[in-house]
């Protein structure tokens, strides 16, 4: 048996979406770890993943290197998501975004809200019908965006996309949340 988390369940219906083949972005690389786990279902499909840190993008290069056979196809551009739509011009399948800060890095410098709305409406037209957003919030640092954010997708438009979100109830503290979003 495997332990259920937010994270968890956001890979969980990506890889029941996602096929070989397919185009999907990982909007915050990060070290690596979704970005990896996109490029092993797309397989011969293309991963675009963004981050703004160079040393991320670093560590997320050697996680794909060790791990894949061959990591042509998984393009990492240091950018901000917000300008995902001058990179990229096709379908995409589905985009994770998995917000707040570097682990093992620099704790001050941390997803925000307006980028993200920004990158949010590119990446919703970018989306193919039934494509996934799926976006992992953390609300125990300062500065997260996760109210914000809350209250932006609960606004979006019923006739054009579906927004779900998970929560865990019973836990203590501020536990994280993810939201999926599929377009109509
Ligand atoms: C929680 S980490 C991502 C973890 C990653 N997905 C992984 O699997 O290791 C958040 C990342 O978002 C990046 N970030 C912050 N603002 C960004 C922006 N506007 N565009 C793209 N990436 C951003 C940070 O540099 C950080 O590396």
């Amino acid at each position: 048996m495997k332990k259920i988390n937010p994270l968890s369940l956001s890979h969980l219906i990506l890889k029941n979406q996602i096929k070989p083949g397919d185009t999907v972005v990982d909007a915050t690389v990060g070290n690596g770890h979704d970005t990896l786990f996109l490029a092993q279902l797309v397989k011969t499909g293309k991963v675009i993943g963004f981050d703004i840190q160079e040393n991320a993008l670093k560590k997320a290069q050697a996680l794909l290197d060790e791990n894949l056979r061959d990591a042509s196809n998984v393009h990492l551009i240091q950018s901000s998501h917000e300008n995902i739509s001058d990179y990229i011009k096709t379908e995409i399948t589905a985009v994770i975004y998995n917000l707040g800060y570097l682990p093992g890095g620099d704790h001050s410098i941390i997803t925000k809200f307006e980028p993200l709305v920004r990158s949010l409406i590119s990446a919703i037209q970018l989306l193919k019908p039934k494509g996934i957003v799926s976006i992992m919030s953390y609300r125990g640092h300062t500065g997260n965006e996760y109210s914000q954010l809350l209250s932006y997708v609960t606004h979006l438009k019923q006739d054009q996309i579906d927004v779900y979100q998970v929560s865990a109830l019973n836990q203590k503290g501020l536990p994280a949340e993810l939201f999926i979003l599929q377009k109509k």
